[in-house]
């Protein structure tokens, strides 16, 4: 009985060879499926405004830690005016300020990170000794040696992540919530998605997203590959990088390094149309790979925005 069954199955399993590769394409993304999702849309005013809040945030970063921790920032405060903070930090020399809190109006634990002037991350980003090195053992326990990012994001990262961690599991103990969403600009936004990475190996059961503004290339293929099986699988709810028209910052450090993107770009035109430009660095001439070809084409004054009208800083002028 159990023999033949055995060989049933053998025969079976054979026999169906060709159905459980359909079933397998249907279960993981296909070739096919990539190439119906590559389609470019444009996000509606809807899907834009809701940015705003994590704009705000972003740039908000840019606020020294007294400001953010009493949340008098002015016109970037009064943008989410029922943020509650629960920690500040950084010293915007060595480590990039930070903080952490709680918006009741999403539910969510919010953390954010300064960026840099474009002056002062250029050399960081076209500097041709760029090493690239496996995640910290310690703050990145499990994951593949094989997955490396550029040592000075890494580095940074490392100098705020305990502060960040104990900020976030206080705010998730204190306000019940379930949410994180991390953003940032430029270097901000590089210290952001390594932290939207860090977040989940450390704290059970809850959902992280990631919405960065002028993300410069952060890691490797792995690191590209990794961030976006973490989508697929839920560890990270969403990865968004928004590009504004010709920055250069996110062409940078260039593919011919190493570097790559994890998916979820969205690239802001030169009309204002905010375009979804599905999967690891689009080549298409209206994302930012193929629009800005090289750092000549590119102009540097777009980095800081304005991302619907609001500008990177603390000031959050438009
Ligand atoms: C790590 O990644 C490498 C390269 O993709 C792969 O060959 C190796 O099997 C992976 N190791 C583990 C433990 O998953
Ligand atoms: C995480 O969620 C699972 C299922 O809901 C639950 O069994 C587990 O206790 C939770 N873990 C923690 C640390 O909250
Ligand atoms: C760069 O962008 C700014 C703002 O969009 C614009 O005013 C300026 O003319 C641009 N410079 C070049 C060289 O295109």
């Amino acid at each position: 009985m159990s023999r033949s069954s055995t060989t049933w199955t053998s025969i079976a399993l054979a026999a169906s060879a060709p159905l459980l590769c359909a079933w397998q394409a249907a279960a993981f993304p296909t070739l096919v499926q990539r190439e119906e999702q590559a389609a470019i849309a444009a996000l509606s005013t809807v899907q834009i405004t809701a940015f705003r809040p994590y704009t705000h945030y972003a740039s908000t970063g840019y606020c020294s830690p007294a400001s953010t921790l009493a949340w008098d920032c002015g016109h970037n405060c009064q943008a989410n005016p029922t943020f509650e903070p629960v920690a500040s930090g950084g010293d915007g020399d060595l480590t990039q300020f930070w903080y952490v809190g709680f918006d009741p109006r999403l539910e969510e634990v919010i953390v954010s990170h300064q960026g840099t002037d474009t002056s002062k991350l250029l050399p960081i980003l076209t500097d041709g000794d760029i090493i690239l090195e496996p995640l910290d053992k310690k703050l990145f326990p499990g994951v593949n040696r094989s997955v490396e990012v550029h040592s000075g994001f890494a580095g940074t990262q490392s100098r705020s992540a305990p502060g960040v961690l104990a900020a976030v599991q206080k705010a998730i103990t204190k306000h019940k919530a379930k949410k994180v969403t991390v953003v940032g600009h430029s270097l901000g936004a590089a210290i952001g998605l390594l932290d939207a990475v860090y977040l989940p190996l450390h704290i059970p059961n809850i959902t992280t997203r990631f919405v960065g503004y002028g993300l410069p290339r952060v890691g490797n293929q792995h690191f590209a590959d990794y961030v976006d099986a973490a989508v697929q699988r839920a560890t990270l709810s969403a990865v968004t990088h928004i590009n504004n028209k010709k920055d250069i910052v996110p062409i940078l450090p260039g593919r011919f390094l190493g570097f790559h993107h994890p998916s979820g770009e969205v690239h802001i035109d030169e009309a204002g149309a905010w375009l979804a430009c599905p999967g690891e660095d689009n080549p298409s001439a209206k994302c930012t790979v193929g629009d800005v070809r090289n750092i000549f084409v590119g102009n540097g004054t777009d980095h800081d925005g304005p991302y619907d009208g609001i500008e990177m800083g603390c000031s959050g002028s438009s």
